[in-house]
């Protein structure tokens, strides 16, 4: 890509962002990232091509604390937290060659030309996060993980398997140790046409007036 044309796709991104009130604060992002309204990013964050920040998710936003990195085709949704120093969708290198260093796929050691070698291995995160997921400090997602919506990562923990709507999980590798509610109110919060946060922001401030809890957001 020729210097203008990066130029110009930086000044379309930032266009963007004001446009969406996206508060970004890293310049490590993809130019094929798809991002939402009001997305707030922190310094250093690097996010991989592919990926998709849907609405009022923020992504370790405070200053001084470690970045967060995000492998390419990572999909989360909206009002997502992302602690500081979380690796999400991390890939493997090849197991069953005779080495696991790169040096049988990176175009780095091998060129361009040697396609098939390179497509076998596959890096993307791929990753699957929901809506309303809590992801602590120090987490590592593995790629093709799955997290439903609701749910909270402790910190810490390493999730190599996919996550339970709702569930609250910790530890190495990561565990449910309780649900965030009751069966009954999840059943409820499935038969709802409309989940909250595909709600306008002035309809979920008017039902926080009554209180925070899901009852409310269920019954006021
Ligand atoms: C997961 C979490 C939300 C659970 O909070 P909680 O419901 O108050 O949990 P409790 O403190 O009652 O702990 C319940 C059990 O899980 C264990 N536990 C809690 N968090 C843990 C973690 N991150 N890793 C391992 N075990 C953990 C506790 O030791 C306790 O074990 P016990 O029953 O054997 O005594 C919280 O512990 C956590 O990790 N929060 C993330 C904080 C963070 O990263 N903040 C960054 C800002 S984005």
């Amino acid at each position: 890509m020729s210097i203008i044309k990066k130029i110009e796709n930086k000044i379309k991104k930032r266009k963007y962002y004001k446009k969406n009130n996206c508060e970004i604060k890293t310049k490590y992002i993809s130019s094929n990232v798809e991002m939402g309204k009001n997305v707030k990013i922190g310094k250093n964050t690097i996010i991989e091509e592919g990926c998709k920040i849907d609405n009022y998710t923020y992504i370790n936003s405070r200053q001084g604390m470690h970045p967060v990195y995000i492998n390419s085709n990572t999909i989360i949704g909206k009002y997502c937290s992302i602690g500081p120093n979380s690796m999400i969708g991390i890939g493997n290198h090849p197991l069953d060659r005779f080495t696991t260093h790169p040096v049988t796929y990176d175009k780095y050691y091998v060129g361009d030309t040697d396609e098939n070698t390179q497509q076998k291995v596959n890096m993307q995160g791929n990753v699957v996060i929901g809506n309303d997921v809590w992801i602590g400090c120090n987490v590592v997602v593995m790629q093709d993980v799955k997290i439903g919506d609701g749910a909270v990562i402790g910190a810490g923990s390493i999730v190599t398997k996919d996550i339970e709507p709702y569930s609250i999980s910790v530890g190495i590798p990561c565990e449910k140790i309780k649900m965030r509610f009751s069966n009954t109110i999840i059943k409820e919060i499935s038969k709802l046409d409309k989940n909250w946060w595909d709600q306008d922001l002035d309809y979920i401030i008017k039902k926080m007036n009554f209180g925070n809890s899901i009852e409310v957001f269920l019954n006021e």
